[in-house]
């Protein structure tokens, strides 16, 4: 039975492998990847990853160095891999669909808790107080939505927010073809939309694509979300805006500087990052732990492909969800 190294595993990480892997013997470890964990898969020929493990060059020679030969993300993204430093060292794939549907409805999770302030409400009528003061939101019917990335998930987010009766502008530098999606150049989505939505992979041009540039191209009160990757936000930026109040609110479920912080409980630490501390103290603010794919079926979905993946690996077999550093956009 050849071994696995699960990083950065969570209890419900292990629910669907533990019903569905026959194959292997997995070793599931707590601690995510980095450079000075590696050597933890020694005697493992794959290493299982998420989205807040570090695979960058060290991580990788580490992993060769104790015999590994196989990277298997349990994740779409893969900002966090060097896939150019891994090519034709060690095999990467990944699980790039698992439940768009998860991330898309998160996203309009947090817009509505955001807009309708059901966090605020929730608070208030535990403690038996009733007052409605300060919980005016807006209309989403007649709102425009502008929707950055119409993959997979950018469009389910877009069907979701034209079901609320919100039109609907895009922005991809690949648009997708046979669909009715309005695209427009990006200048005008900021300058048009209420509620602005990132589903692009983080890349060198998306890095950063909310900045202070861009957030003064846009409407008094827009709404940010963001449940892509930390990283397209300036989130020095980000807080001068809402403390401007030129954005009205911001849901986020990624952080930029996520990786140490996102997945663990620090609620009897006193958190260092004060531009963390001050976003989620916001009352305009929701912030999510990285939150959007955890459902029942996103995760039953990660376990059967990521077996699926180490079964091709093992038998020699093409890889066909590998990451192959000629298609990476970063
Ligand atoms: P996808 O690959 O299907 O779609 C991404 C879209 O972004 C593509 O249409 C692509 O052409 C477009 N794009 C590329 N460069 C762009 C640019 N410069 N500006 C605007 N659009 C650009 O990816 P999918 O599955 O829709 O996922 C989107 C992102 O969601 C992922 O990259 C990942 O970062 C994030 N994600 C977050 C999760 C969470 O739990 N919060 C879970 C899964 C994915």
């Amino acid at each position: 039975m050849e071994r696995i190294a699960f990083f950065d595993t969570k209890p419900y990480d292990r629910i669907w492998f533990d019903k569905l892997n026959t194959e292997y013997d997995i070793k599931y470890i707590d601690h995510k990847l980095t450079p000075d964990t590696a050597a933890a898969a020694r005697g493992c020929k794959a290493a299982v990853v998420f989205v807040n493990d570090t695979v960058n060059s060290e991580t990788i020679d580490e992993l060769c160095a104790v015999g590994v030969k196989l990277i298997a993300l349990r994740c779409a993204g893969y900002n966090n891999v060097d896939i150019k430093y891994a090519k034709d060292k060690i095999d990467v794939v990944r699980v790039p669909v698992y439940s768009p549907y998860a991330v898309a409805e998160h996203t309009m999770a947090l817009l509505l808790t955001l807009n309708r302030k059901i966090h605020k409400a929730f608070i208030r009528t535990r403690d038996f107080n009733f007052s409605l003061n300060g919980l005016i939101g807006f209309d989403l019917h007649g709102k425009t939505a502008g929707v950055i990335g119409t993959g997979q998930i950018g469009r389910i987010f877009i069907d979701i927010c034209r079901g609320f009766g919100m039109n609907v502008i895009a922005y991809d530098p690949y648009p997708a073809k046979d669909t009715d999606i309005n695209y427009a150049p990006l200048d005008k989505l900021f300058a048009e939309s209420d509620v602005i939505s990132l589903h692009c992979p983080l890349t060198n041009d998306t890095r950063y694509i909310i900045n202070e540039s861009s957030l003064a191209k846009m409407k008094e009160g827009v709404v940010i979300l963001n449940t892509s990757r930390g990283q397209l936000i300036d989130s020095d930026a980000l807080l001068q805006a809402l403390k401007d109040k030129k954005v009205r609110g911001a849901g986020l479920d990624v952080y930029e500087e996520e990786t140490s912080i996102f997945f663990e409980d620090y609620s009897s630490t006193i958190i260092k990052d004060d531009v963390l501390a001050l976003l989620v103290s916001m009352p305009n603010v929701i912030m999510t732990s990285h939150q959007a794919f955890l459902t029942d079926e996103a995760l039953q979905k990660i376990a059967e492909v990521t077996l699926a993946n180490l079964g091709a690996f093992f038998r020699g077999e093409e890889l066909k969800n590998a990451v192959l550093y000629k298609t990476d956009k970063a």
